[in-house]
């Protein structure tokens, strides 16, 4: 297959692209891997440049001058505080700060409470679907979940899931490569509001604080700092974005790669011994997100990899649906196989930017798929011509059409 591509040709907008990027990781990964596209930037594609480079400080996230000014011209200026601002677009010293304010707030005892709020909300999910015969598991589970998760951890009403819904749907949208110009106003629009709605949240939360992560993060403070007003703002949008689309892949294409494959879809549903490593793999093996935050890196001087120069202020995207696919890391990496010898991937990402939340994500996955395949082992693929939603940096199906087996 891959002498027929060649990656000189790789085009990210391409429909074929979108919906079958491994073929294009491949050829890239074999012939280019330190590609220059003229829309996007260097790409970069083998495992080991990925893992190394995310963990070189040579490299910022930090938005420079040119992009700045493109970004100031175009969106609203509550855009541009998350595309510049946020932990994920910010270096040391100001990230350490930021997420060691951040870590006291999110705290892994936090996380381990919510595991009976994702059992019950599940639960409630399932008990209404439990008399359909066919449904789409989008709609119906990989959506509200995780928004309702985090709703719950900010204390939010859960009545505002479709609201926030509506607005992380619209910012993640401009959130594309190349970037998506028609998806901007709809996004600036949605930033304005969510800004105001967080606003809205702290002063309620500085009033008469809870046991919540808001009230948290509002307290938290080391070494004499705390976080500022906008900075929480900030971090409560990228909590909402960055804990719900991902989460949101990680069950729906999680779910489809299972009901493809009963005997895998069997181990899950009976062995709880295998569930941990069982979800690794499917957060291997389809990654949320195809490509490293959205912003992508930066070099600060110019450096040279596999023979090709690397230029300040052009961006460098960080390809992880292909690194996770990369057979000098992995044995047959297009497998699907529950069983697999735990290895390290990189869907969380690695280094100082380490997704934040992994382990909330990961415990979703591992409350939430087990408990499908168990309430409803009869369930079943509509068809397998899968709707893939036509993005490249996540990987997200539009539907998944799913059935009772008749009898
Ligand atoms: C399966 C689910 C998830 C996946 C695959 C995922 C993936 C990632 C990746 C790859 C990064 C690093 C990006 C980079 O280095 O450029 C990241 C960062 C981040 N993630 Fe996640 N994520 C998931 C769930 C969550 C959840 C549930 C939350 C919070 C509610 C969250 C919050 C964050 C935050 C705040 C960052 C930025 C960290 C920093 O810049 O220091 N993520 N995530």
């Amino acid at each position: 297959m891959t002498a027929t591509i060649d990656a000189t040709r790789w085009d990210p907008r391409d429909p074929g692209f979108r919906t079958d990027p491994y073929p294009w990781y491949r050829a890239l990964r074999e012939q280019s891997p330190v590609h220059l596209h003229a829309d996007v930037g260097y790409v970069i594609s083998r495992y080991a440049d990925i893992e190394a480079l995310l963990r070189d400080d040579r490299f910022s996230v930090s938005t420079p001058s040119p992009w700045r000014e493109l970004l100031a011209e175009h969106a609203s200026p509550e855009l541009r505080m998350l595309g510049e601002s946020t932990l994920l677009f910010v270096d040391a010293p100001d990230h350490t700060r930021v997420r060691a304010l951040v870590a006291k707030a999110f705290t892994p005892r936090r996380i381990a409470l919510l595991t009976p709020h994702i059992e019950r909300t599940i639960d409630g999910i399932l008990d209404n679907l439990e008399s359909q015969t066919e449904f789409d598991l989008v709609t119906e589970i990989a959506d509200p979940l995780p928004i309702l998760t985090i709703t719950h951890l900010l204390g939010v009403p859960d009545a505002d899931w479709s609201q926030l819904h509506e607005w992380t749907n619209a910012i993640a949208a401009f959130n594309e490569l190349p970037i998506d110009f028609d998806a901007l106003p709809a996004a600036n629009l949605a930033a304005t509001e969510f800004t105001a709605y967080c606003n809205t949240l702290i002063d309620q939360r500085r009033a008469a604080p809870g046991d919540d992560l808001v009230s948290a993060l509002i307290a938290a403070e080391a070494d004499g700092h705390r976080l500022d007003h906008d900075e929480v703002v900030g971090m409560l949008i990228l909590l909402l974005m960055a804990g719900h689309d991902t989460t949101k892949s990680l069950i729906s294409t999680g779910m489809r790669e299972l009901l493809r494959r009963p005997e895998q879809a069997a181990f899950l549903r009976d062995d709880p011994t295998i569930v941990t490593a069982g979800i690794e793999e499917l957060l291997r093996f389809e990654s949320p997100l195809h490509v490293a935050s959205g912003g992508g890196r930066w070099t600060r001087d110019a450096i040279t990899l596999h023979g090709v120069p690397i230029e300040p202020g052009v961006p460098v995207r960080l390809l992880l649906g292909s690194a996770n696919h990369d057979p000098d890391t992995y044995d047959d990496p297009d497998r699907l196989d529950v069983h697999r010898a735990p290895k390290p991937h990189l869907a969380f990402g690695k280094g100082v930017h380490f997704c934040l939340g992994a382990a909330l994500g990961r415990l979703e996955g591992q409350v939430v798929i087990p408990r499908i395949l168990q309430r409803l082992p009869d369930l079943e693929l509509v068809h397998d011509e899968p709707e893939w939603r036509p993005r490249f940096v996540t990987r997200q199906l539009a539907r998944l059409p799913v059935r009772r087996a008749p009898r």
